[in-house]
């Protein structure tokens, strides 16, 4: 299938990023099935980041950066196939940065980047050592409060990122869905635009999406990615 496309694109999900050591978010070990004051996924809401900002960050440092984290297989082998002009996009859910630190260039973020983030009074950009330099809630020397440019629940997607991925979908003639539960829209739901030839999951849990698809791997992401000869 690989040999036989020219226009690849990969979308993506935490279980992506696991073989880096960040655990995913619905896997039994996953971010959301630990136990916090607050569930996560209310704590990673807009809400929780207006009315309770300190305890935010609290959770945001602990559980949602990890700089010590390294591109995988997955990552390396979608830039190899990116260079090789074989694959025009990854769409990501990820906010880890990790694709572009593999080296590909046109990756869409459609939940942001932890490396990006911006005073919420001036807009004023800051990268994430504006974060992990500082303590509580970190502000802006003009008094603002810094926010991470990651999409929280009860937020919008940025529209250029969504345009660009509706777009790479698609036009491409194989998609590659991967690491993800595909349970949370509208990321979910980009699937719908894909027209072209394969249609392949890779991704150790079963999904809904699975009897659509041409080829289902339940497997590493990572591992069975690396066997591709580019
Ligand atoms: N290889 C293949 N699949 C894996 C691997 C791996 N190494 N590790 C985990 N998985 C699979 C799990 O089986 C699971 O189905 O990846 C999937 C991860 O699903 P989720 O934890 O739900 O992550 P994701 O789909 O990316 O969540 C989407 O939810 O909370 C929001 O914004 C957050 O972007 C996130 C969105």
């Amino acid at each position: 299938m690989i040999n036989d496309s020219k226009s690849i694109v990969f979308f993506g999900g935490a279980g992506v990023s696991t073989e880096s050591g960040i655990p995913d978010f619905r896997s039994v070990d996953g971010l959301y099935n630990q136990k916090y004051d607050y569930p996560p996924e209310q704590i990673l809401s807009h809400t929780f980041f207006v009315q309770n900002t300190k305890e935010f960050y609290d959770f945001y440092r602990d559980k949602m950066i990890c700089l010590d984290a390294k591109p995988n297989k997955a990552h390396l082998k979608l830039a190899e196939l990116e260079k090789a002009g074989k694959l025009t996009a990854v769409v990501t859910q990820n906010i880890d940065g990790l694709h572009s630190l593999a080296g590909n260039k046109k990756v869409y973020e459609l939940h942001g980047s932890v490396h990006r983030n911006y005073c919420t009074k001036c807009g004023k950009f800051f990268g994430i050592e504006a974060i992990t330099n500082s303590t509580g809630v970190p502000t802006c020397e003009c008094g603002g409060v810094i926010k991470p440019d990651v999409v929280l629940y009860e937020e919008g997607l940025d529209n250029d990122t969504i345009q660009g991925a509706v777009k790479a979908i698609a036009g491409c003639d194989m998609l590659i869905i991967a690491g993800t539960s595909m349970t949370v829209y509208p990321a979910a739901g980009l699937v719908r635009y894909f027209r072209g030839k394969y249609l392949v999951e890779i991704n150790r849990d079963p999904t809904a999406i699975d009897d659509r698809c041409d080829l289902v791997i339940h497997g590493k992401v990572g591992e069975t990615l690396d066997k591709i000869e580019v």
